[in-house]
């Protein structure tokens, strides 16, 4: 059988927090990464765009081999993956698979809270999809979401600002406007993969006791589960512990900005998409 790597796609470089925990958890396997950081970031782009974008990032996975592709990137699972998933997946692989990040963690963050007040930091787009109201009530009706927008949290990252003190400003505005909505928020999920990066300031301005969830644990989890309940698609997966990154943009940018995201350096090649 034609075994191939798992396919992880982010905007840019968030994604690598997410393949960083894949590749604990998970080291066996092949991934292929790859960043769309010419245009990155997603956060503010339409649901069409963030769509078409999207779309032609899973396209080229598909002709690389890829046999799953898992949406490391908020923004494209709550644009973009329903339509993916039931309309174009169909007609293009139907014996191939997308997985997005919302699902696997609003599946467990109700388990995190106590007060049963649960606050979502997000991009723009993933928080006005609503798509993390919408899934975490299906897991836990009994749990009340909050949700905050944080637009520049992405931009700041990006361009490596995120531990100066202008990010110190913003972190603390978006926090406070989103403990601002409820008074027993004891569990903020961190839903943008690129804020475990801001996770020093996000903790200097949240309240003690609250639990800052990051996902890329839990969607390491999840894909482990996930490949012990399809050994059909398992077996697919090539496993030779190999890694190779991608990015839409300068792959020496890309390489210097891995060791912030993916805990060392990598060696990625510029790809033409679209
Ligand atoms: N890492 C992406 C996410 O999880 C960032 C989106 C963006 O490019 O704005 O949403």
């Amino acid at each position: 059988m034609n075994k191939q790597p798992i396919g992880v796609f982010d905007s840019g470089y968030g994604g690598l927090t997410v393949l960083k925990e894949l590749t604990a958890l998970l080291p066996q396997y092949d991934y292929l990464y790859m960043g769309d950081n010419a245009r990155a970031p997603y956060g503010g782009r339409s649901f069409q765009t963030v769509y078409e974008y999207t779309l032609q990032a899973v396209k080229w996975f598909f002709e690389q081999g890829c046999p799953l592709v898992i949406l490391a990137c908020n923004t494209a699972s709550a644009k973009a993956l329903r339509t993916i998933q039931q309309i174009d997946l169909p007609q293009l692989a139907p014996q191939k698979r997308v997985l997005g990040v919302i699902r696997p963690s609003a599946e467990v963050i109700g388990n995190f809270t106590i007060s049963k007040q649960v606050g979502i930091l997000g991009t723009q787009g993933t928080i006005q999809s609503g798509s993390y109201i919408l899934e975490i009530q299906k897991f836990f009706p009994g749990v009340q979401v909050f949700q905050q927008a944080c637009p520049l949290w992405v931009p700041l990252i990006e361009n490596n600002e995120y531990l100066g003190d202008g990010a110190d400003y913003f972190v603390q505005k978006n926090i406070q406007s989103l403990l601002s909505k409820a008074k027993n928020i004891d569990t903020v999920l961190l839903a943008c993969t690129h804020y475990p990066l801001l996770l020093q300031k996000i903790v200097k301005y949240m309240p003690d006791g609250v639990n800052i969830v990051s996902q890329g644990p839990i969607v390491a989890q999840s894909l482990k589960d996930y490949l012990l309940r399809h050994p059909e698609i398992e077996a697919t997966c090539s496993k030779n512990s190999e890694l190779a990154f991608f990015t839409t943009d300068t792959a020496e940018d890309f390489d210097n900005h891995s060791i912030a995201f993916f805990g060392r350096q990598v060696q990625s090649k510029h790809l033409l998409l679209g």
